[in-house]
């Protein structure tokens, strides 16, 4: 498995298994699954609900190919309603006790949006904190106890834009060692990819695919499905592979590390296989045409009325 060295010096598998949208009584055994067909990198987060069964299924994983735990990368993510200091750690003892881990290779603050406590999605704008009260340098701090008391290796972020990430960076004694943002064809981000290179952070790529199994409330009625894009199928067609294995090695192949989900035991194996793929210098140019600056994850759930995050304050667009 190709992996990619972190700004800390370990080492992070290029492709990983997403887990999330994958539903209970099937993801168990996709992540088993994954660890058997040579996934060793597992994505996950304590808002996706299913961190128990994920646990299970690493551990199922690993007694049934014989791989111990330090052969595995697995990431999880800090929830919006435990930003507050003395929120931090106890989220991600929780996180800890249901994956059945004893440490996490990488732990990311999941949005840079901050929830009051009780509120796991808010139903009003007032059930939001802004950013000025509880700012990320508050959370770092304790992501950073983390890392010194020995529960996460690695710590980074997620969603977070170039403006946020140059801020965390003057503030903070870790630097962030990945960005975890959406990235397709479609929203390829050059300009942060590039930054990011610059800064020493793997980006890693979250919907890959498209994430067309995400709820109808998070979908625009006139999305373009990605895995239907002629120019990747043709791609797809040339290499005898499907428009899945390209997408994926694509990312791949730019430098970034990409967390398909699928919960299909064919397509688990489906997605690993990209890895045998190469493609063109010139297939890579012509994807890399196909920018639409188009998100499937618009953040639009976070903006409601009263809210006090907008689009604008959350991407701080740049590009
Ligand atoms: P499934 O879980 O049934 O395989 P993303 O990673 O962008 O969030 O996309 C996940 C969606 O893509 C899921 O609906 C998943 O379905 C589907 N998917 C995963 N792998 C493939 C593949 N190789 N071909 C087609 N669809 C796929």
């Amino acid at each position: 498995m190709k992996t990619l060295k972190l700004n800390n010096q370990k080492n992070i598998p290029a492709l990983g298994l997403g887990t999330w949208k994958a539903e209970p009584g099937e993801v168990g055994a996709a992540v088993k699954k994954a660890i058997e067909v040579g996934y060793r990198h597992i994505d996950c987060a304590a808002i996706y609900g299913n961190e128990k069964e994920v646990g299970e299924g690493i551990q199922e994983g690993l007694k049934s190919t014989g791989c111990g735990r330090e052969e595995l990368f697995a990431t999880s993510k800090l929830w919006n309603n435990a930003h507050r200091k003395e929120n931090v750690r106890p989220a991600l003892e929780k996180t800890l006790a249901d994956l059945g881990l004893e440490y996490l290779d990488l732990y990311l603050i999941h949005w840079p949006i901050v929830f009051k406590d009780e509120v796991q999605f808010p139903e009003s704008g007032k059930e939001y904190v802004p950013l000025k009260d509880v700012p990320v340098s508050e959370t770092w701090e304790q992501m950073e106890k983390a890392v010194s008391d020995g529960l996460v290796k690695s710590i980074g972020v997620s969603n977070f834009s170039q403006k946020k990430l140059k801020d965390l960076i003057s503030n903070s004694q870790i630097k962030p060692a990945v960005n975890q943002i959406e990235l397709h064809p479609f929203l390829q981000q050059k300009g942060m990819l590039e930054f990011c290179n610059s800064q020493d952070i793997i980006l890693t790529a979250y919907s890959p695919l498209g994430s067309k199994d995400r709820p109808e409330s998070l979908r625009a009625k006139d999305e373009k499905p990605i895995l239907e894009n002629k120019v990747i199928a043709e791609i797809a067609q040339h290499h005898k592979a499907s428009t899945a294995q390209v997408l994926i090695r694509w990312a791949v192949q730019r430098g970034t590390t990409v967390i398909p989900k699928s919960s299909n035991p064919k397509r688990i194996q489906e997605n690993f296989d990209s890895l045998n793929l190469e493609l063109t210098a010139e297939e890579m140019k012509k994807i890399g045409e196909l920018d639409l600056h188009a998100r499937y994850i618009d953040g639009s759930i976070f903006a409601s009325e009263g809210s006090p995050y907008t689009l604008e304050n959350i991407w701080d667009e740049t590009e």
